[in-house]
């Protein structure tokens, strides 16, 4: 879709959700302040670097490969028969 950078909002207190971004190589770089309507929670913004960089592409396929192994080891582990590509 010729995308430069992905961005994203995600509540302050979504710690979880948050770690896979970063590890998804999102960064912070603002909030939005109580952009969330249901408690007025704050939202933090969250942008990649160039995601056709030679770095972000490196780290994806990392990433991929990573999910690849451990579906394929939960797959293993509960004796399902299925065939997961890794693309
Ligand atoms: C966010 C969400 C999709 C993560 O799913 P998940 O099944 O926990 O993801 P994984 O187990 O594959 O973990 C992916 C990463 O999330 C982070 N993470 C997962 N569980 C975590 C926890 N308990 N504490 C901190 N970080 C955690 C880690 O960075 C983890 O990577 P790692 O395993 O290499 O450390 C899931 O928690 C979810 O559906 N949450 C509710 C909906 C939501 O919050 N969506 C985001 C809205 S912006």
């Amino acid at each position: 879709m010729q995308a430069s950078t992905l961005t994203l909002e995600v509540r302050v207190s979504n710690m979880v959700a948050q770690n896979l971004y970063l590890k998804y190589g999102f960064q912070p770089v603002g909030t939005r302040k109580r952009y969330y309507t249901d408690n007025n929670e704050d939202a933090l913004i969250m942008f990649t670097d160039p995601i056709q960089s030679l770095g972000y592409q490196t780290l994806l396929k990392e990433l991929r490969q990573q999910l690849f192994h451990r579906l394929r080891d939960q797959v293993h582990q509960a004796g399902i028969t299925a065939h997961v590509s890794s693309c």
